[in-house]
């Protein structure tokens, strides 16, 4: 028996095919169980000595099942491991990373650079009051420069906010001069649709207003702000122009070499100028002070849509907006 048993044993390629070897034999109803049963029939001379002899093998069968156990399990356990076996030299899979929009980046640099100036950079609220939109950049209603500012009208009087302007207004009635701020920010208009005009759009808007500011200050700062976008070589020409909340006005335009053509033109980038009197009139009176009483200070504006589409040859303000990656992927400025 023992012979057969060791090579059934042995034989056993599975667990429950040992288990099943194990029964046959040790099992209740097993081989050597049954032999066990037939000691009873024997003298207690004959009961002994075959007793040690089917225990000595009944021990020796359980030390041949547990190795056998445990050499299957040993190879199950190897098996399983090497098919779970991670592969480090397969090709990883790459994650889809997120990116700035171009818009975001563009304001970024700018925040960059006017911080670099001193500037503090904050931030407005996208429906305003007529008060704050107009009245106070000495735009009354019946100037005809509301034309220009064809809004969107909220049921209570409030608006979208045309230009990043009105934070001029909101900033001087909350803090004594003086400042350097820029605004960052959307801004909405009641436009037709084309490549060059959308009904929301950004703006950065800049304020500074101290004793004494001059008009070169400003060219010299917005000459600053060029070179940080366009690059060194980058040169700023004033036009005279007209704007309620400024005087004088200018409109700014900058030199720019496209590296990408080798041509160079005049860009016009925005509005500008020495801040109205009457618009610190008007934020005197909503301060109940006077501290701006003879201050000086300049102002501008210029919309980032535009120093994207000029930077980058984005031709059509509407590629901005409908989120086709093929478009947004170009631009990608990859988290950091
Ligand atoms: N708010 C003007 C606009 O949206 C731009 C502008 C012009 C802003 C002159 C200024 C400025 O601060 O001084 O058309």
């Amino acid at each position: 028996m023992v012979n057969e048993a060791t090579l059934e044993i042995n034989q056993a390629a599975t667990l429950p095919e040992l288990q099943e070897i194990r029964v046959k034999y040790l099992g209740k109803k097993g081989l050597l169980t049954a032999e066990l049963k037939t000691l009873a029939n024997l003298t207690p001379d004959e009961k002994r000595i075959k007793g040690a002899a089917l225990n000595i093998l009944k021990n020796e069968l359980e030390t041949l099942f547990d190795a056998r156990e445990a050499g299957l399990k040993d190879a199950a356990l190897t098996a399983r491991l090497s098919s779970e076996a991670l592969d480090v030299t397969l090709p990883g899979t790459r994650f889809q990373t997120g990116g700035f929009h171009l818009l975001t980046r563009i304001i970024d640099d700018l925040a960059t650079i006017y911080k670099a100036l001193g500037y503090q950079v904050v931030q407005g609220q996208e429906v305003e009051t007529e008060l704050y939109n107009f009245d106070a950049l000495n735009i009354p209603s019946w100037h005809p420069a509301r034309d220009l500012w064809d809004t969107f009208w909220l049921t209570d009087g409030r608006l979208l906010r045309t230009h990043t302007s009105p934070m001029q207004a909101r900033f001087m009635q909350a803090f004594a001069p003086p400042f350097k701020i820029v605004v960052p920010g959307k801004t909405y208009r009641f436009e037709a649709v084309d490549a060059t005009h959308e009904s929301m759009f950004h703006q950065l808007e800049g304020l500074a207003v101290s004793d004494d500011i001059t008009m070169s200050d400003l060219k010299g700062t917005l000459e600053e702000m060029a070179k940080g976008l366009f690059g060194e070589r980058t040169k700023i020409r004033f036009q005279p122009s007209y704007y309620p909340f400024t005087e004088p006005s200018a409109d700014f335009a900058v030199y720019w070499e496209n590296p990408r053509t080798g041509t160079s033109k005049w860009l016009e980038l925005g509005g500008s100028g020495m801040v109205h009197p009457r618009v610190f009139e008007e934020v005197c009176k909503l301060r109940g002070d006077t501290v701006y009483a003879g201050k000086r200070g300049f102002a501008f504006g210029l919309g980032i849509e535009r120093v994207a589409m000029i930077k980058y040859g984005v031709p059509d303000i509407r590629y901005f907006f409908q989120n086709d990656l093929r478009v947004l992927q170009q631009f990608r400025g990859e988290l950091e």
